[in-house]
Formats: C-alpha cells, sequence, structure tokens
C-alpha cells in the first residue's frame, strides 16, 4: 500500500471523532514516543521529540563520565590532541578539560548530554575511541539527496532513484505523502548547502560530523555517497551528509540546477528518520528497549568461565569500524546496473570476491586470498589491483596475513612495533593476569598474545609493562608498555617464501575511506614496498591520507571491563564503575609505530599516495569502471 489513508490532511475529523481525537492528541503530548512507536520511517520533528522526553539524570551523567573518563587512561593517542601535528591540526583538543567542561555543564535532557559528549568524542576523529549510545543511535536520518563530488562539480548522486527506492514503499509513501519529489532531484548540479557554498558545507559535515579519521579529506570523502565492498557485497554508502546517526536536522536547504534545466532553485529537502533500534510501544518502552543497561553492555569475569571454554583458541583482535545499534545503512546495496559484470574468479565464494580484467593481464581483489591468486596465476595474470575503497577493518591478523601472502616469509615479521599504555591500573591488570597465569584464551594483556621484537612468543610470566618505557608527547609523559609484535596464530594456507607476483606490479586504490586494519595493510605495503597507492575523490587543493585510523587495536568498552574484571580486579579504586546506560565507550588501546620512524605511530604519519584522481560520473558506484580506468 503506497498511501496510508490517515497520513492525508483533511481525511481524519472525517473518520475520527473529536472525543477520540483529543485522547490521541494527549497521548501524543504527554508520551511523544508513543506517536513514533511502530513506525519504521517518522517525522525527524517527532522522533527527536521522542528522544528528548528523558530528563537529564545526573546520576546518569555522573556514571557516564567516571567511565568515559577511565577509558581515556588507556587511549593511547590521549596527549597528541593536546597539539595535533600537521595536517592533523583540526584535531587539537584537551580531552580532561572537555570532560570537565561536559561534567558541569547545565544540560535540559539526556539526549542534550549525551549529543554533547557524541560530538566531542566524533570531533576526535578516531573511529576507534568514541562513545555510542544506544539510546540516540536508534534511529539514521536519512536525506533522499546524496551527494558526489564529481570531476565536473558537487552533484546530488545521478543514481538516486534507483539507489534509495531499494528502502521501499514505506520509505517513498513518506516523501508522496509529504508531496515531496525527491527524484526530480537525482543528477541536479547542487550550488549551495545549507546556505552555504557546497563546497564548505560539505567541509562543516566533515569537521563536525564525520569523525572517524584524523585527515580532513578522508572525512570529506566519507560526507559523500560512494561504492563500497565488505567480504563479497556491493554496496554504495549515503555519506554522512545524507545519513546521520544523531537525529539533529530535519531538513536541509540546497540551491540546484535539476538536470535538463538552467535555472537555479532553492529546494528544502526533508529528512526522514529511519528506525534502527529495538522495537517499543511508548516512551518507557523505548527506554527499557534501548536505553538502559543490558547484560551485554558491561564485561565479564571470564575465570568464573574457564571451565566452560576453550582455552585452546586466543580471542582474535580487532581493529574495525564500528556499525552502532541495528543495521544503521551505512550503506545500501549497489544498484544492479553498477555492479562488475565480469564474472567473479575461483574463490569468490568466501570472504574474497575476484575479477581478473579483459586482456587476462590484471587480476583485481578487494582486501582479503589463495584460490583467486592460483587462478590469476593460471590465467596468465601479472599484474594486481587491490581496491580498498570504504575498507573499514577487521580481524589484525587478516591483514598482517595479506602481506606476508602478498610478500612471502622472507618478509620476516609482517607487522609494526606495538604498544599499549603502561598506566598503573594497566600494571595491575598484567601483573594479577600473570600471577593467576591467565593466556590468550581469556585476556587481551595476557602476554602470549605478543612476540618479542626477534619474533619469539612471549612466556606467560613475563612482564612487558614493568619496567614501563617512557613516551613524551607535547611535553606529557605517559609511559608505554615494552614494544611487541603481533603474535597470530598460522593461516591454514601454504605462505609462499617468495612474493607470488612481482611486488612492483602491484597497486592499491581507494579513497581514503581505509580503517583500521586496512591502514595497518596499506600502510605496510607502502613503508616495505613502496606499492603505488592511487585515491579517488576528496578535494583536490587539500593533502589527502590514502588511509585512516591506523590504531593497531580497539577494545570496546565491554572488552576492557572484561580485562578489568577478569584480572579480579573491578573493586580498585583506578577502575570504571558499570554503565548502568546501553552504550559503547571504545577506544584504541594499542598504536603501531612506523617502520620508516619508529618513534611515531603510523596514525601520525601523514602519507600520501602516489596518485590522486577525481571520481566521474562513470566511476563514483561502478567498481568495474574504476578498476578499467586504474
Ligand atoms: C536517574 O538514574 C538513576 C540510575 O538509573 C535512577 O536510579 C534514578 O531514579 C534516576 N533519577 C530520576 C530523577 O529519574
Ligand atoms: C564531575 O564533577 C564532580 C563534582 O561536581 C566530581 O566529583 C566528579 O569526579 C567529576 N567527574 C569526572 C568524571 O570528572
Ligand atoms: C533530460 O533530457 C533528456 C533528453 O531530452 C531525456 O532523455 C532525459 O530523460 C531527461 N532527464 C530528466 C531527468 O528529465
Ligand atoms: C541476556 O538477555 C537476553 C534478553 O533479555 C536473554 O535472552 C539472555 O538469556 C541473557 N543472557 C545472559 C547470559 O544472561
Ligand atoms: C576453478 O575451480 C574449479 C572447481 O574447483 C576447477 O575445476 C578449476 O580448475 C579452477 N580453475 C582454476 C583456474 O584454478
Ligand atoms: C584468459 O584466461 C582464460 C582462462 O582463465 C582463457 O579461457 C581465456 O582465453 C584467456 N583470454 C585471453 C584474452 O587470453
Ligand atoms: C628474543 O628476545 C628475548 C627478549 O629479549 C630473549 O629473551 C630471547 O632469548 C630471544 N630469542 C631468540 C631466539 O633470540
Amino acid at each position: 500500500m503506497l498511501f496510508s489513508p490517515f497520513v492525508r490532511s483533511g481525511l481524519l475529523p472525517a473518520i475520527l471523532s473529536r472525543g477520540l481525537l483529543a485522547t490521541a492528541a494527549a497521548t501524543a503530548a504527554s508520551d511523544p514516543c508513543a506517536k513514533v512507536a511502530g513506525l519504521q520511517f517518522a517525522d525527524p520533528v517527532d522522533a527527536i521529540a521522542c528522544q528528548k522526553s528523558f530528563p537529564f539524570n545526573e546520576t546518569l551523567r555522573q556514571n557516564v563520565l567516571s567511565v568515559v573518563s577511565r577509558v581515556f587512561d588507556f587511549y593511547t593517542f590521549e596527549d597528541f590532541y593536546l597539539n595535533s601535528p600537521l595536517p592533523f591540526h583540526e584535531s587539537t583538543t584537551n580531552i580532561r578539560a572537555d570532560i570537565a567542561r561536559i561534567n558541569s555543564t547545565h544540560y535540559a535532557t539526556d539526549y542534550d548530554f549525551n549529543r554533547d559528549l557524541w560530538d566531542f568524542t566524533t570531533q576526535l576523529n578516531d573511529g576507534h575511541t568514541r562513545w555510542f549510545p544506544n539510546c540516540y543511535n536508534s534511529y539514521q536520518n536519512l536525506l533522499p539527496a546524496p551527494v558526489v563530488i564529481l570531476d565536473k562539480g558537487i552533484f546530488i548522486a545521478p543514481d538516486s532513484v534507483e539507489f534509495l527506492n531499494q528502502l521501499g514503499l514505506e520509505f517513498t509513501a513518506f516523501f508522496a505523502a509529504k508531496k515531496f519529489n525527491w527524484q526530480r532531484l537525482a543528477g541536479a548540479k547542487v550550488l549551495t548547502i545549507g546556505g552555504l557554498p557546497a563546497s564548505v558545507y560539505i567541509d562543516n559535515i566533515a569537521r563536525t560530523v564525520s569523525g572517524n579519521y584524523l585527515d580532513h579529506n578522508v572525512r570529506v570523502n566519507s560526507v559523500v555517497s560512494s561504492y563500497r565492498i565488505v567480504n563479497t557485497d556491493f554496496s554504495q554508502r549515503l555519506g554522512d551528509l545524507a545519513g546521520q546517526l544523531f537525529l539533529t536536522q530535519t531538513s536541509l536547504k540546497f540551491s540546484l540546477i535539476p538536470v535538463n534545466s538552467t535555472t537555479p532553485e532553492v529546494v528544502d529537502v526533508p529528512f526522514v528518520s529511519d528506525f534502527i533500534g529495538a522495537p517499543f510501544t511508548d516512551g518507557p518502552s523505548y527506554w527499557t528497549n534501548n536505553c538502559a543497561t543490558n547484560n551485554k553492555t558491561n564485561g565479564v569475569d571470564l575465570r568464573s568461565r574457564i571451565s566452560r571454554i576453550s582455552r585452546s583458541r586466543p580471542r582474535l583482535a580487532r581493529a574495525a569500524l564500528m556499525d552502532p545499534a541495528g543495521q544503521p545503512k551505512t550503506a545500501i546495496g549497489l544498484p544492479g546496473p553498477f555492479l562488475p559484470t565480469l564474472s567473479p574468479t575461483n574463490g569468490s565464494t568466501g570472504v574474497i570476491k575476484s575479477f581478473i580484467l579483459p586482456g587476462n593481464k590484471t587480476g583485481v581483489f578487494p582486501l582479503d586470498v589463495d584460490a583467486a591468486v592460483k587462478q590469476f596465476k593460471a590465467s596468465g595474470v601479472t599484474n594486481l589491483l587491490i581496491d580498498v575503497t570504504n575498507n573499514g577493518g577487521g580481524f589484525v591478523c587478516l591483514g598482517l596475513f595479506l602481506h606476508l601472502f602478498l610478500a612471502g616469509t622472507k618478509v620476516g615479521l609482517p607487522g609494526f612495533q606495538s604498544t599499549s599504555r603502561a598506566n598503573p591500573l594497566a600494571q595491575k591488570i598484567v601483573r594479577a593476569g600473570i600471577q593467576q597465569g591467565h593466556d590468550s584464551s581469556i585476556s587481551f594483556y595476557a602476554p602470549d598474545n605478543w612476540l618479542f621484537l626477534n619474533g619469539t612468543k612471549m612466556p606467560l610470566n613475563f612482564d612487558y609493562n614493568d619496567p614501563s618505557v617512557p613516551f613524551v608527547v607535547n611535553g606529557r609523559n605517559d609511559p608505554t608498555s615494552q614494544r611487541f609484535e603481533d603474535g597470530c596464530p598460522a593461516p591454514n594456507v601454504e605462505i609462499p617464501t617468495t612474493p607470488p607476483f612481482d611486488l612492483n606490479k602491484i597497486a592499491i586504490i581507494g579513497n581514503g575511506n581505509c580503517a583500521s586494519t586496512c591502514a595497518t595493510f596499506t600502510t605496510v605495503m607502502f613503508e616495505r614496498h613502496q606499492t603505488k597507492i592511487a585515491v579517488f575523490g576528496g578535494r583536490v587543493k587539500l593533502t589527502f591520507a590514502f588511509a585512516g585510523m591506523a590504531g593497531n587495536q580497539v577494545l570496546e568498552w565491554a572488552d576492557l571491563d572484561t580485562e578489568i574484571k577478569t584480572a579480579g580486579l573491578k573493586n580498585d579504586p583506578l577502575a570504571p564503575p558499570d554503565l548502568l546506560v546501553n552504550g559503547n565507550m571504545r577506544h584504541n588501546w594499542r598504536s603501531a609505530y612506523s617502520f620508516l620512524n619508529e618513534k611515531l605511530p603510523i596514525a601520525y604519519v601523514s602519507e600520501q599516495p602516489r596518485f590522486r584522481f577525481p571520481y566521474t560520473v562513470e566511476t563514483y558506484n561502478n567498481p568495474q569502471k574504476l578498476w578499467l580506468f586504474a
């Protein structure tokens, strides 16, 4: 059904008696959440009214800020923020002063408090280190006008109609009821957004909304729409201008020139709030299901589970972007016409999707290997193109394994030197774990997760946090652990001793949105093999890193809490309390140091690609055309 009779103005009074109407209005006024309950797509005005219906609560502020503040004690990059080095100066801030400010600000609602904390952590521009309040990540605000930056200017994505129609009839009905024709905007040339020149508005969103990456131009590419490859799926990101996770805007004014017109016009484009949280019927159930703490919010003492879990398998370290709450539609399927038409090669059924370009000279694969490489070889492929566009990272060891596979065992240790912070509580955790014989099956702090720099595994009783090592950044000394390398389990395929392809014939392409494990992989290829890298998009006059968010390992709040509880230290005066709300304060727990300058974390080395190209109307959403160009 395309039109609901109840949303047509004029019809409602005829159907409902005055008495019924008054009751409905009273309920909606006293409980704004009841008004949006059950709706997949809600008017942002109403969804925000629901989220703002919970009053500010001082107990919750103290609880959340205690957790946040004590998580920052473990954050490897804290002191860099005091004066972030060029070209990352935009991220300069005093983290402790920000926390103190939020601790003493007057807020009317719980939403306002959480929004301030969200903005502060988002603007650290480190996707590993952010506050995610489930309560306010329960909707995604969608604008039916995703924007792209192409060689010829800034446009509403030309494929908007095919792309957004995938959201279904309820989505299109929402705008039909408003009599808003968003379809005609597809492909329009954009002059201004929000009253500012379009490029200035895009920069503002990159500065205040996107987060995740220190490099400004990488964030510019997060603002706009582009294709994405995740495992075997091709999709298209909405971009942060048209797909925001914290509801703030209700509409956005554009001046634009529609396709086949020469006259600029002003269009106020409405947002629609897409519900991605847990179902509710009213305010109290919204709070219980989306905001109240649940049994996954905090960590657990794994010692009590030792007998039940297999202690033979280490828990695998992750470094990846966060997809908070439900399934946010950061990306929707890539419309059919833009999917690659080449047939995937062998080995494309699992996590790898690989192709051979016509002529059999070049094989393409998105970051992930063995069967594909065998077929590439069988077909006489000599060149390798690795597409890391919008790659959010994953298991740390996968990136190291791919490097080893391409470079051969002769390369030695495939990763980077790494440290965590040796704050007093971290030192106690390592010590307590050693005393209790903890290993990598229950603790990321256990010494057997790591290798000495000569490649041998640390023994279970080796205290790499004591003595700690001085580490001075911006005049502050925050000692780190001793240096170590990642100890990855042996991959279950044979690693060649010599590179399967000439390393000079490997190229990496992407859009700078190559996070975490992707960033460490591309950086190691660049630093150790001078691999050719090309990035697409961004703003032409700004520097542009080929990757970002290059921490070495992220711990979610529950992971850190599990380390503390499993060490038996939850009652330590330095330990954070359990969270009283459903949220996640994740942080970058380990740094990786540049191979070329082992004093500097790779996150703070601005490495530029050898080639830069604009996207065109042909390539922004079409991987195969981009590969052929590359
Ligand atoms: C504030 O939150 C705490 C913890 O959930 C709760 O016990 C308390 O009742 C709340 N205060 C008010 C005034 O709602
Ligand atoms: C917030 O301020 C209160 C005093 O008003 C103080 O007791 C508390 O420790 C502060 N919390 C944080 C996280 O700084
Ligand atoms: C623009 O004009 C061309 C040629 O007349 C036509 O094929 C196309 O459908 C028009 N596009 C739109 C969006 O009106
Ligand atoms: C956690 O809560 C869910 C939902 O209430 C429940 O189904 C599950 O059994 C709980 N798990 C544990 C370990 O308590
Ligand atoms: C691809 O896989 C099929 C089925 O396993 C096999 O018969 C074929 O030889 C493989 N081709 C190449 C080039 O490896
Ligand atoms: C490419 O390789 C395939 C085998 O994988 C073969 O069938 C085809 O003829 C080759 N094409 C060219 C142009 O060499
Ligand atoms: C590797 O280094 C560690 C720590 O310095 C040392 O104890 C160990 O003997 C070394 N192993 C080898 C094989 O050199």
